[in-house]
């Protein structure tokens, strides 16, 4: 299996991209600081923000990975506050990253999904695409229209024999919210406030959406398209 992991230097993509590269599988991370990811991953520079940026290192990791079977869509940035909040300079941005830049990757990579016998993708969204949290506004949009898109493209490619699936993670124990506990007033009655938030009281954890990731990725799901699958301590369902 080859697979292409965006945002693969950090966080619950780099966890994949271990995942599946412990799993036999040969794996491109594509990421804007492509150095985080160790070896045996093939490391790509992108901004998937940027067209040809992003069509030459797709072009590069397709080149070296030999053909493509699995291409999860996880990078994306956050942001903060209502729908008054930030320019719209920031909306652009994050819809640029978020949303734009899982087209980008996912035009680039179809051409070599489709010669795949075993193709699919994984969007990583959140669980703010179906529950509505506060503060959330414009990063909400962003992973509810990908959301939309991971549907649409299931939809679509369906008869080509790809695959196209959706991971809701809840709150995950990565890099990022890291930042966000270090940037908080009190970091520690945040984390508490985070893990509440989550009827299992603690954070996911980077290798439970990996394994989730790799199940859709995987011929045990070969059955399974158009779907969304939280990873969210519960906190959408109960
Ligand atoms: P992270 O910040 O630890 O890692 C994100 C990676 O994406 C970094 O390596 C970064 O360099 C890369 N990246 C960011 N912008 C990029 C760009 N324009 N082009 C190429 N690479 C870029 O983040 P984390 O927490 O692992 O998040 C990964 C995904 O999971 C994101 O899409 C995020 O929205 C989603 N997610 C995260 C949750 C969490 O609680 N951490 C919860 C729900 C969803």
């Amino acid at each position: 299996m080859t697979a292409l992991v965006t945002g693969g230097a950090s966080g619950i993509g780099r966890a994949t991209a271990l995942l599946l590269a412990g799993r036999g599988a040969t794996v491109a991370v594509l990421d804007l600081d492509p150095s985080g990811a160790p070896d045996p991953l093939l490391r790509v520079r992108a901004d998937v923000a940027d067209d040809a940026s992003v069509a030459s290192a797709v072009a590069e990791a397709l080149d070296r990975l030999g053909g493509l079977d699995v291409l999860v869509n996880n990078a994306g940035i956050g942001a903060a506050g209502t729908v008054e909040a930030g320019g719209l300079d920031e909306w652009r941005r994050v819809l640029e990253v978020n949303l734009l830049g899982t087209v980008r990757v996912t035009r680039a990579a179809l051409p070599a999904l489709r010669a795949s016998a075993a193709a699919s993708i994984v969007v990583i969204g959140s669980i703010v695409a179906t529950a509505g949290l506060p503060e959330r506004a414009l990063y909400s949009a962003s992973k509810g229209a990908v959301t939309a898109l991971a549907r649409a493209m299931a939809a679509d490619h369906v008869g080509e024999g790809i695959r196209v699936n959706c991971v809701h993670p809840g709150t995950v124990d990565t890099p990022w919210i890291g930042r966000l506990l270090d940037a908080a007033a009190d970091p520690d009655a945040a984390l508490t406030a985070l893990r509440a938030r989550q009827p299992l009281g603690r954070l996911v954890s980077m290798d439970e959406v990996a394994h989730a990731v790799a199940y859709l990725a995987s011929p045990a799901a070969a059955s399974v398209t158009g779907t969304e699958l939280a990873v969210d301590g519960g906190m959408a369902g109960l």
